[in-house]
């Protein structure tokens, strides 16, 4: 069994490959998840994902899974009511410190169980079992846990380690289209801003990416994490580094804010911010003409949409933008490219860069 180890010290946990043990097709690593699960689990899944896999993952725990809180399905409610909701569940069931909550989704029951699991009780184990593309790259590896607020989003939240995270790449199989090039996002995201070798790899690699070739996405899966892993291994809390793994979310998630969570998956804002933050590293001088071009053609070869929605204003924009979290009080932060393959975090914002950008993608269509 295939395993990348993310090192945090007394922290450090697998990223486990076990493709097969969630859609029950093959027993193989059976006993990983219910060995880490311990004496008392209980499972956090939406009604889409529960409906498919709830079953066979409840064979791993037999009699030692003692409840479960099925939430309704969208980032319309990734929200503090869906964390009371499951902090009731856990205190009406008598849950102790002892339980391990279990994660069985996407990236919003992730972050949702995350959280809940971070505050619970002051905190209790949690196990990430992502069932989406984006989930199994990005959003269950690195701690990084939250709910969104009206007015922003992921603005409550906290970093609470998994004690594992669990990988089947055959639960992609039942993922929509859209859902798939969402998570794809991710992944030219981090080949955009880590890895040119990365990028090469997926330009060369699209037809069995997206026929959904196993072999080829257990391949990508992995490379995407080790990226992450290592990244997340040097800067835990976003101190430095780690703010490099947001390249597209600053423009991403004011669009996300603006269009009302759902609306723009969050892949597909993620694709669309590494448009506009390419633009705006060509407009400030950072980056080469050619490559937000070469960029489009690997997000539209994945399915994904490169503008904005019509409609989203400059002045409500540029607040949203500085309402992130990458914002610090000395005034707006940015990832832009250097190159494909090497990206850098500034606060020596061009404005008259950023105000063409704005201009392109929200103005000028
Ligand atoms: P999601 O969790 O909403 O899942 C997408 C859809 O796919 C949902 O309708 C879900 O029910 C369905 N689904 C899930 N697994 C399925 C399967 N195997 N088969 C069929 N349908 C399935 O969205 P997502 O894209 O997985 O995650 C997006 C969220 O992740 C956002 O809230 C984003 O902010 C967050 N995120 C967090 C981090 C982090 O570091 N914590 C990183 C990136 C993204
Ligand atoms: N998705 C950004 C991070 O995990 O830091």
């Amino acid at each position: 069994m295939k395993s990348i180890t993310v090192e945090l010290a007394d922290r450090s946990y697998p990223i486990v490959f076990c493709p097969g043990l969630i859609t029950g097709t093959t027993g193989a690593g059976q006993d990983v998840l219910a060995v880490a699960a311990g004496e008392s689990v209980f499972v956090v899944s939406n009604e889409t994902v529960a409906g498919l896999y709830l079953e066979p993952l409840k064979k791993h725990f037999g009699d030692r899974m003692l409840g479960a809180y099925i939430m309704p399905d969208g980032e319309a409610h990734k929200t503090l009511d869906q964390i009371n909701a499951i902090i009731g569940a856990l205190l009406a069931g008598g849950h102790t410190r002892e339980t391990t909550l279990i994660a069985l989704g996407g990236g919003v029951v992730g972050d949702v169980t995350g959280f809940a699991a971070a505050v619970y009780q002051r905190g209790v184990p949690v196990i990430q079992v992502p069932t989406t593309l984006l989930a199994q790259v990005d959003s269950s590896v690195g701690g990084k846990t939250a709910v969104n607020h009206p007015l922003g989003k992921n603005m409550i939240g906290a970093f609470h380690q998994p004690k594992m995270v669990v990988m089947d790449v055959e639960t992609l199989k039942t993922l929509s289209d859209r859902e798939f090039s969402a998570g794809l996002a991710e992944i030219v995201k981090h080949a955009a801003l880590a890895d040119w070798e990365y990028f090469q790899w997926l330009e060369a690699n699209q037809a069995p990416i997206m026929d959904r070739d196993s072999a080829c996405l257990m391949a990508m899966i992995e490379w995407s994490c080790r990226i992450k892993a290592a990244i997340v291994a040097e800067d835990e809390t976003e101190q430095g580094k780690r703010a490099l793994l947001n390249l597209g979310h600053t423009f991403g998630h004011a669009i996300e804010t603006l269009s009302g969570y759902g609306v723009v998956l969050h892949g597909e804002a993620v694709a669309i911010g590494l448009m506009m933050a390419a633009d705006y590293s060509v407009r400030s001088k950072a980056l080469i003409e050619s490559a937000p071009e070469q960029l489009k053609q690997l997000l539209t070869a994945f399915a994904l949409p490169i503008l904005p929605p019509k409609g989203l204003k400059k002045t409500a924009f540029l607040q949203a933008m500085g309402r992130d979290k990458k914002a610090t009080s000395a005034g707006l932060r940015l990832v832009m490219l250097r190159d494909l393959g090497r990206a850098e975090v500034t606060s020596q914002i061009d404005e008259a860069a950023l105000e063409q950008t704005l201009d392109r993608f929200l103005t000028d269509r």
